[in-house]
């Protein structure tokens, strides 16, 4: 059977930009978007600061928005956090959990991240589960267990499929230049189908899975036609108007595999 899932393409701004150059980047996308229309779907994460004016900004766009992280807890006494019904109140339509920074900055555990999901699922939010191995995981032969675990631990239980997008990212790949080969990007991303397979048939069917990690302007073609490649989560190259539109526009209108 041939899966038809519509690519994703996630620019995540990380902790960078001011207000101005937020807006400035986002007007130029969504001038691109008209321009340069893509056929898949595409997002920004900027950071939360920025979320009501890229909005604003891209209130008429095709280009969608969400948050970089959100608290379990829908409100209460949780100095600095924010909850997913804020990130959807604003009109985010996404979420990014678990990433590999937040695991480390953070010290998030898959279950905090699988509570953070949840929250997001119940905000209406579509949750972006990051998972992925470190060097030295790679380097002992661990990658398939150590992301196959992170998948169990950090999924809801009673998904469905529009509400998780898996991204995985090799935490040693993120922010180096260095990726994995195309076919060590092949074997996770299939480990990965095989997990969800193993929750449900339809899930692991749907459920796109985004590659992350130095996915630049040169590279997106050949990592987004790997099999079960189903658009890129692009951290510094989603910066800039033009290296991120040159990264939605190689993705293929679908992804089969
Ligand atoms: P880079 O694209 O800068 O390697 O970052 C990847 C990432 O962490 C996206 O979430």
């Amino acid at each position: 059977m041939t899966a038809q899932r519509r690519p994703l393409v996630v620019g995540n701004w990380k902790m960078n930009g001011l207000r101005q150059d937020g807006v400035a980047l986002a007007q130029a996308l969504a001038e691109k978007a008209q321009q340069q229309p893509v056929a898949v779907e595409v997002a920004v994460c900027p950071p939360a600061t920025l979320i009501a004016d890229i909005g604003g900004a891209l209130d008429k766009s095709v280009v969608e928005f969400g948050g970089q992280d959100c608290s379990p807890h829908d409100s209460g006494a949780h100095t600095g956090d924010i909850a997913a019904p804020m990130l959807a109140d604003l009109g985010c339509r996404f979420v990014i959990v678990g990433h590999s920074e937040r695991r480390s900055d953070h010290s998030e555990t898959d279950s905090d991240v699988r509570a953070k999901a949840t929250a997001a699922i119940n905000a209406g939010l579509c949750a972006i589960v990051c998972v992925g191995e470190s060097g030295a995981e790679r380097d002992a032969g661990q990658t398939l267990d150590v992301v196959g675990d992170q998948i169990s631990g950090s999924l809801p239980d009673g998904l469905r499929s529009t509400d998780v997008v898996v991204a995985y990212e090799p935490v040693w790949a993120i922010g180096t230049g260095r990726t994995p080969s195309a076919e060590d990007i092949a074997e996770v991303h299939a480990h990965i189908r095989t997990k969800l397979a193993d929750i449900s048939p339809d899930l692991a069917e749907a459920v796109r899975i985004l590659y992350g990690g130095s996915v630049n302007a040169e590279n997106a073609a050949t990592i987004l036609a790997i099999a079960n490649v189903d658009g890129a989560l692009v951290g510094g190259a989603s910066l800039r108007a033009d290296s991120f539109w040159t990264i939605c526009s190689a993705a293929k209108a679908d992804s089969d595999g």
